[in-house]
């Protein structure tokens, strides 16, 4: 029987720093599971100050949990051997690692379409996703059942308590982002439920979001001349934004607070998480931005800069998120 399910994922455009949050909630659960998007993401891991990177398996294998790939992820067979390869050579007990049945599979065509025709256009991560899962809406696609060892399939039903680990995130989804400066699956937590079970389950809700935002690939809301400002600049360095799967620089901009808020309140939100507030200090600059009326606020210290983003979030969410943390170290939240 379930128990409850908690969902953790992402507010903005990605790479909000999702993989540390829910490896350090990994241990309250007997599942960690992906429900979408496939090698694409990138979740880095702190554990006893090691770093581990993952690209698709879920951050529960840090601690010995079940690690589910749902069927509305895309699977890159060799990357997947690969990480469980890593994993294990790691220490990791890489048995706990299951893929759906029904998880498509990602093959060097979609890839090669990918790179030819979509990652010029659209920014994407070249890994063969949207052909993945245009194949997956044709119903001409590969299953998992088909091509992996048994001992790999998930057979089982979920039970008792399941923390659920987005990727991409908000503004990257199919239906709510910017199409189509956006990936091909659900991003938002109402897309766990394909995991298998039915959204009463749902307990909490914890949105990751930066200080300030970033984006990798192509987006008009992040236009070219943000590569001119300086401070941009420093917190790309400072704030290390180079993509973990492409290795790309990522574009930032300062805080869209109007647009966290909407995420907020479309996804049921009710716990927030805004990590890199040490990088803000380290640029000294205290900055958030609105579109309507299109307009920008400077504080005068991070505090100032904190104060405001509760008040704002709590009055423009119905007051329903209330709960909020403010993380300043990689390591920790
Ligand atoms: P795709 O998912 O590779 O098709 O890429 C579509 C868009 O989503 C591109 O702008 C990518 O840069 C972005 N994207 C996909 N996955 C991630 C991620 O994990 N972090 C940040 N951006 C991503």
């Amino acid at each position: 029987m379930i128990r409850g399910v908690d969902i953790v994922f992402g507010l903005c455009w990605g790479d909000e720093g999702k993989g540390k949050i829910s490896a350090a909630l990994s241990n309250n659960y007997d599942f960690v599971c992906r429900w979408n998007g496939g090698p694409n993401a990138g979740h880095t891991v702190y554990l006893n100050n090691k770093q581990y990177k993952t690209h698709l398996i879920p951050s529960g294998i840090f601690y010995n949990k079940k690690s589910i790939i749902g069927p509305n992820c895309v699977l890159n067979i060799k990357k997947f051997f690969e990480e469980v390869e890593y994993l294990k050579k790691e220490g990791f007990d890489t048995k706990l690692i299951k893929v759906s049945p029904k998880t498509n599979i990602i093959t060097d065509k979609h890839i090669e379409y990918d790179l030819n025709f979509l990652q010029k256009k659209l920014g994407t991560t070249g890994q063969g996703i949207a052909p993945a899962y245009a194949d997956k809406a044709l119903r001409v696609g590969t299953l998992a059942k088909d091509c992996l060892d048994k001992d790999y399939i998930w057979d089982g039903e979920l039970y008792g308590e399941i923390l659920c680990e987005g990727a991409q995130s908000f503004w990257l989804d199919i239906n709510y982002g910017d199409y189509p400066y956006v990936t091909s699956s659900e991003t938002l937590p109402y897309g766990a439920c394909s995991l298998g079970f039915s959204p009463k389950y749902i307990r909490e809700i914890i949105g990751v979001a930066k200080i300030y935002d970033t984006k990798s690939g192509v987006d008009p809301l992040f236009p070219e001349t943000l590569w001119e400002d300086e401070l941009l600049n420093k917190i790309i360095e400072v704030g290390q934004e180079f993509g973990s799967t492409t290795g790309r620089k990522r574009i930032v901009n300062w805080l869209r607070l109007d647009k966290l808020a909407e995420a907020i309140k479309k996804s049921g939100v009710n716990k927030l998480i805004i990590n890199k507030c040490d990088i803000l200090e380290s640029v000294n600059k205290f900055t958030v931005l609105f579109d309507n009326p299109t307009s920008k606020i400077e504080f005068i210290n991070l505090d100032e800069m904190k104060r405001y983003i509760k008040t704002y979030i709590y009055d423009n969410t119905f007051g329903e998120c209330d709960d909020i943390t403010f993380s300043g170290d990689k390591a920790k939240i």
